[in-house]
């Protein structure tokens, strides 16, 4: 497995692959790698004859006063990983390979009506820069096949209709949340909890499945499940930033006449913000 910096690099490596007929899948990440993105790494390898995993911590996707600086960087591990899941190629580019003259006199893509609410109230500009970087990194890679994590439920909303509006050639595919044996998803920032937060966090994942079972037992009055929701999140020692029940396509909030609903949480664990969601059909 290779490593590559630049951006002239990955092409040559990439138009050799693509000389001999091969294709290419690619699973965008930031890094700090777990069982969650190798699950897509494997997909992708699933689809593809090549794997392209991009390490990427995105400076455009963090608002002021945020982790970026915290968001931890561990490429030697990253790669012990992916060599071992069948990954081909790493490209962990630079910020100045990325962004050469800075945020600030980048083009940016936005993706109207699926980054609002949710992420997008309480982040924002955070989608903006998650559909630039993704479209750079389309651009840049030209894969046949794109894998996302099903636990970024906006972000692959949002990256769906980007390729859908701007007519990118690149199949997406969602990928299952991976998670703990006491159901809280894997993240890169489970490792900011304390001992003591690592215990509450569960809540986030039993939350939902408890929600989730209302909804299966009858219940429509979803603005009411919702303030449960909240206030079973803050019991538990969470503050939540939001708990929504939203429609899965549209991510509007949910009628009692929807059949594929989606329940969507964000919490923070002191400074810790993490988040979720569960889908269930009617
Ligand atoms: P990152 O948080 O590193 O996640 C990279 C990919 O892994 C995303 O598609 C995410 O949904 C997926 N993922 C994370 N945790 C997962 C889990 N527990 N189970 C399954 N998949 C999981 O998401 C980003 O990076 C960035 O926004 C990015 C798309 C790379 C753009 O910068």
């Amino acid at each position: 497995m290779r490593t590559v910096h630049s951006l002239k690099e990955l092409r040559t490596i990439l138009r050799g692959y693509r000389q001999q007929g091969k294709t290419i899948g690619l699973v965008p990440t930031m890094g700090n790698l777990h069982d969650g993105h190798i699950s897509l790494v494997r997909k992708a390898a699933e689809m593809a004859d090549v794997v392209v995993t991009s390490i990427f911590v995105n400076p455009m996707q963090f608002g002021a006063g945020e982790d970026l600086d915290r968001y931890p960087r561990t490429l030697a591990e990253d790669q012990d990983q992916l060599a071992a899941a069948g990954n081909t190629l790493v490209f962990a580019p630079t910020v100045a390979e990325i962004y050469p003259e800075g945020l600030a006199k980048q083009t940016q893509v936005v993706v109207p009506d699926v980054s609002d609410g949710h992420c997008g109230a309480s982040r924002p500009g955070h989608f903006e820069g998650v559909a630039t970087v993704v479209t750079m990194l389309f651009n840049m890679v030209q894969p046949d096949v794109a894998v996302f994590g099903e636990k970024d439920f906006q972000q692959l909303a949002v990256i769906r209709k980007m390729v859908r509006d701007l007519m990118v050639p690149v199949d997406v595919i969602g990928s299952p949340t991976v998670r703990e044996d006491d159901g809280l998803a894997k993240s890169s920032r489970n490792g900011f909890l304390s001992p003591e937060e690592r215990k509450i966090a569960p809540a986030v994942f039993q939350t939902l499945q408890a929600v989730c079972k209302e909804i299966a037992n009858g219940r429509t009055d979803f603005p009411a499940l919702e303030s449960e929701a909240e206030a079973r999140l803050a019991e538990a020692g969470l503050r939540p930033d939001y708990f929504n029940i939203v429609n899965s396509q549209t991510l509007k909030p949910a009628t009692p006449e929807d059949s594929d609903l989606t329940l969507l949480v964000a919490a923070f664990l002191g400074t810790t913000r993490l988040i979720d969601n569960l889908s269930l059909s009617r």
